[in-house]
């Protein structure tokens, strides 16, 4: 246990239902180790798993304990352990069984005499979302979510929140028949980031970047989220899913959101999700024709990585020889507002591409270049802020500088910030900061209802015109490459390319450093 710089979260139990799943056993309990471990537990704390397999709590301790010898990003350590293992118990059953909650009811009571927790507790659905309303309706029905003695009930849970524009209202429904808003913190993993809740940082708490931050000084700007990861086991989920609804109105839109938002008046849970909010309701409707000029699809085939055969995404498990299902998305975007008035925004994601990079790059406008025009320099290079999210964890600024000689030609050279290099972080999951929040209340880290409502109906035109044109327009790219090259066509049509990710095709082989050095003069 290391000192703390931040108070302990209240006295609370924390419930999970679905503690035997993946989600339990490699994020949410390391996260809640390395809580304990910079002491921001309090002492007061129980947590009570839930699950259908028959186990005593005896055994349940023993699974955890394994699990996270497994999956702990460092040493466990023995007194550590035991202070969480002596604070948990085990509850069997079905999620859909009222007597469970019965039992839970119960339990509950037991718990809270025996470590004095009070009245607080937060039930976290680490389960299949067919799952999340059934709960929900239980734990109404079984009064184990009302506030009414004073003390909170929260309720988290996870992607996908819903799968279209529908689904995600009736879930919201569903969810505010039994819950209010503030109880309800619904997570994306990729605010649990620290380069993500970064950016907000690096836009209001500095003086200079701010008053460039709008159409008169910012060209566009690109988001990539991109991995070389396949589909791997995850066929059955990924064909219903598809690139876009498994990463663009979440993941792509939380780092939009954050580059786009205007100040919030202060750093109030609801004062900055209205900021991000606004900002998805001012992005340009896509008309079905938008949609096909504007939104690239390819889906991976056969290709290699890192010197490694990779088989098409057709021949993964639980996938249809004849799949439409999309594991690439490129798309341009623009957001009707005073500030971003005229400036694109390039989003694009994928799977088994060239390289794992997480990153958001503002492209500045150019100088004139009238000032250079009797030197060799043809072109200036532009000015890129590149916003390092992962792996790399920092931030780069690239400018043109005069190469040294008799002659004027000129580099493109960068001025970079390391996270490493300026603070030593203990390695953590992501979820420790999103399980404290929650336990001390602090909702800007999640989503609500409405962000949810207004990413869906962002990205609900382009499904609409996908399931009418089936597989045509599905473009195919190797395994390996940086996806299809109509993707780079987007950009092309306007005068611009994306930041290079590497890959086996053409041009876009290239490295970086020789992209640079051609663009010297
Ligand atoms: C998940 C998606 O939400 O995010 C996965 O379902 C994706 O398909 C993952 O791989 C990416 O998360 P990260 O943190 O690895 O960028």
């Amino acid at each position: 246990m290391t000192p703390r710089t931040q108070p302990a979260a209240p006295p609370c139990i924390l419930v999970i239902f679905g503690v035997a799943g993946d989600l339990t056993r490699r994020l949410l309990l390391p996260a809640l180790y390395n809580l304990r471990r910079a002491n921001l537990l309090p002492e007061d704390f129980a947590l009570i798993g839930v699950a259908r397999s028959d186990k005593d709590d005896a055994t349940f301790r023993d699974d955890l304990g394994d699990s996270l010898r497994e999956f702990s990003l460092g040493e466990v350590v023995a007194s550590d352990w035991d202070w969480l293992a002596e604070r948990m118990s085990y509850l069997q059953g079905e999620f859909d069984d009222p007597t469970v909650y019965e039992r839970l009811t119960q339990r509950l009571a037991k718990v809270r005499e025996e470590h004095h927790t009070g009245g607080n507790c937060l039930f976290y659905l680490a389960t299949p979302p067919q799952a999340f309303p059934k709960i929900v309706r239980r734990l109404g029905d079984a009064d184990l979510v009302k506030e009414d003695d004073g003390r909170w009930r929260r309720v988290i849970i996870e992607k996908p929140f819903g799968t279209d524009l529908r689904s995600a209202q009736a879930l919201n429904l569903e969810l505010l028949s039994v819950l209010a808003e503030h109880q309800i913190y619904r997570i994306d993993h990729y605010l649990g980031k620290e380069t993500v809740q970064n950016i907000m940082v690096f836009r209001f708490a500095n003086g200079i970047f701010e008053p460039l931050w709008n159409r008169n000084h910012i060209d566009h700007v690109q988001i990539t989220v991109a991995e070389t990861v396949g589909v791997e086991r995850r066929g059955k989920f990924y064909e219903e899913t598809g690139a876009l609804r498994d990463m663009v109105p979440n993941h792509l839109f939380q780092l939009l959101t954050f580059i786009a938002m205007e100040p919030p008046t202060c750093f109030a849970a609801d004062a900055v999700r209205a900021e991000k909010c606004k900002v998805l309701d001012a992005i340009h409707d896509f008309g079905s024709q938008d949609v096909r000029q504007n939104v690239v699809r390819g889906q991976y085939d056969a290709g290699a990585l890192g010197g490694t055969a990779v088989g098409p995404y057709r021949k993964a498990s639980n996938v249809a020889p004849d799949s439409t299902t999309e594991t690439y998305v490129a798309l341009k975007l623009m957001i009707d507002n005073w500030r971003w008035a005229g400036v694109p925004f390039y989003l694009r994601t994928g799977k088994a591409l060239a390289r794992r990079r997480t990153e958001v790059v503002i492209q500045f406008k150019q100088a004139p270049a009238a000032l250079f025009r009797d030197t060799p320099v043809e072109r200036l290079t532009a000015n890129d802020l590149i916003l390092h999210i992962q792996p790399e964890e920092g931030v780069t600024l690239r400018f043109g500088a005069k190469i040294p000689g008799p002659s004027v030609r000129m580099g493109s050279v960068e001025m970079k910030f390391d996270y490493r290099d300026y603070f030593k972080a203990a390695p953590n999951t992501g979820y420790e900061t999103l399980i404290y929040d929650c336990m001390t209340g602090d909702a800007t880290l999640f989503k609500r209802a409405d962000c949810i409502e207004a990413g869906w109906r962002v990205v609900q035109p382009v499904l609409d015109a996908w399931s009418e044109d089936g597989v045509a327009g599905l473009l195919i790219y190797p395994a390996g490459s940086a996806g299809p090259g109509e993707a780079d066509a987007l950009l092309a049509r306007d005068g611009r390319r994306w930041r290079i990710l590497g890959g086996s095709d053409g041009n876009r082989v290239a490295s970086e450093r020789s992209n640079i050095s051609a663009e010297s003069g």
